[in-house]
């Protein structure tokens, strides 16, 4: 195995992963008050466990108003920096490496948790979301899970909720927006993170602006391609001038399929800007960690309508970019090494089966089955299906 890229290290920014397997960004609903707790620690203390893994963080609010869910972490006060901190010290005491997904939900957020706390609901237009929110995933699986283990005792599966009309930014809210994502990078590399990733994918704020089927501004923030791209590129460059670029990720998903205006319109030309611009400040001295790229082929786990247009393909985006690449989205040991040999800059990033297996890369080093995962635990609260999923030499000790 030691031949192959895989397992090869790979300089990403200012790190140096010793290894090309990067533990993607997975919401796991575990911090009440959105603070980290010391389990949430121990997770991914166990998930670093081989020196030089590079592990992304569950996205993370930054700001109470831009997030909208319970239970998910935050990056804009005290006590949640000095929880961040402790998870970077225990991933650092492994000798890995830890970015901090920034998180803005816009209309994906769940309006009546909002409404509680007293912010806006919004979006870049007035246009309901056509998906559903995490929140009402949680209780489908809650019920569905209820009735496989209660044949006699079944409940009725909750019906999707209709989706409110959000709030569309005013200009003045979009650059406040600019201001909390330089803010929590800034609170992110002060807990001891070595660098954020803009969380610019799977229909969120940032993403709803480059749609145009969620963006239909007639400012300058809206209305071409240019002008649907202005608000990630500016956040780019805001968080770029506050803690360098080679501390500062991007992830991106071009072929979610609720995002286009229609099924036929192509994310092509949208998307190739927004690469092209990054490559261009990239040969401009400002060259990105690196581009977190969802494959078409990805599922979200348990989000319904979280579909991928599968006849995408990622091929013309990656050839527009030549700085470090992470992509994410199905895969497996032998589609791992197979990539990873077929092209030297690119790592993979891998969500369910890190979340089932604490040591991944020492497993698959050997060759090793990950542990199969449970969907039911992926959003439930405490340690189950959590930290308790075993390493290896555990199994063998229990066998
Ligand atoms: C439980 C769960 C939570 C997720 N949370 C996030 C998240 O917070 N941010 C994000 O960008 N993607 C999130 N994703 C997507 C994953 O990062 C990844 O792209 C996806 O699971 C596909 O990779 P896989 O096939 O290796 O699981 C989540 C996926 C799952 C299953």
């Amino acid at each position: 195995m030691s031949s192959r890229n895989l397992f090869k290290p790979i300089t990403v920014g200012k790190i140096v992963p010793q290894h090309r397997l990067v533990m993607a960004p997975l919401t796991r609903f575990r911090s009440p008050n959105h603070v980290p707790t010391d389990l949430v620690a121990q997770y991914y203390k166990q998930r670093a466990s081989a020196p030089g893994t590079l592990i992304i963080s569950e996205a993370t609010f930054i700001t109470e108003a831009a997030g909208g869910y319970e239970n998910v972490p935050g990056i804009y006060n005290p006590a949640q920096i000095a929880a961040w901190g402790k998870v970077a010290a225990s991933i650092h005491e492994q000798n890995s490496f830890f970015f901090i997904q920034l998180w803005s939900l816009g209309r994906a957020a769940d309006k009546n948790y909002l409404d509680r706390l007293g912010h806006k609901y919004v979006a870049p237009s007035a246009i309901p979301n056509p998906g559903v929110n995490v929140k009402y995933v949680q209780k489908k699986q809650e019920v569905e899970d209820w009735n496989k283990q209660h044949p006699e005792d079944l409940k009725p599966v909750p019906e999707e909720p209709v989706n409110p009309v959000p709030h569309a930014l005013t200009e003045e809210e979009i650059l406040a927006y600019i201001d909390a994502f330089v803010q929590a990078a800034k609170n992110a590399v002060a807990a001891g993170a070595d660098g954020v990733e803009i969380h610019n994918a799977n229909g969120y704020l940032l993403e709803q602006f480059l749609s145009e089927s969620s963006n239909q501004r007639t400012d300058k923030w809206g209305g071409s391609v240019e002008n649907r791209a202005r608000f990630t590129l500016a956040v780019v460059d805001a968080v770029v001038a506050a803690i360098g670029a080679e501390r500062t990720g991007i992830r991106l998903s071009p072929w979610r399929s609720y995002a286009q205006a229609d099924e036929s319109s192509s994310p092509l030309e949208q998307w190739s800007y927004v690469f092209n611009e990054l490559e261009r400040r990239g040969r401009e001295g400002k060259r990105l960690a690196y581009i977190h790229l969802v494959e078409p082929r990805a599922d979200l786990g348990s989000n319904p309508h979280a579909i991928y247009n599968k006849s995408g393909d990622n091929a013309a985006f990656v050839k527009l970019w030549s700085g470090s690449l992470i992509r994410a989205g199905g895969y497996k040991l032998e589609s791992a090494l197979a990539a990873t040999d077929a092209d030297a800059r690119l790592l993979i990033g891998v969500g369910r089966y890190f979340i089932s297996t604490p040591d991944l890369v020492a497993r698959w080093r050997l060759g090793r089955e990950p542990n199969p995962y449970n969907r039911s635990t992926f959003y439930s609260p405490g340690a189950k299906g959590y930290t308790d999923y075993p390493f290896a030499e555990e199994l063998q000790v229990a066998a």
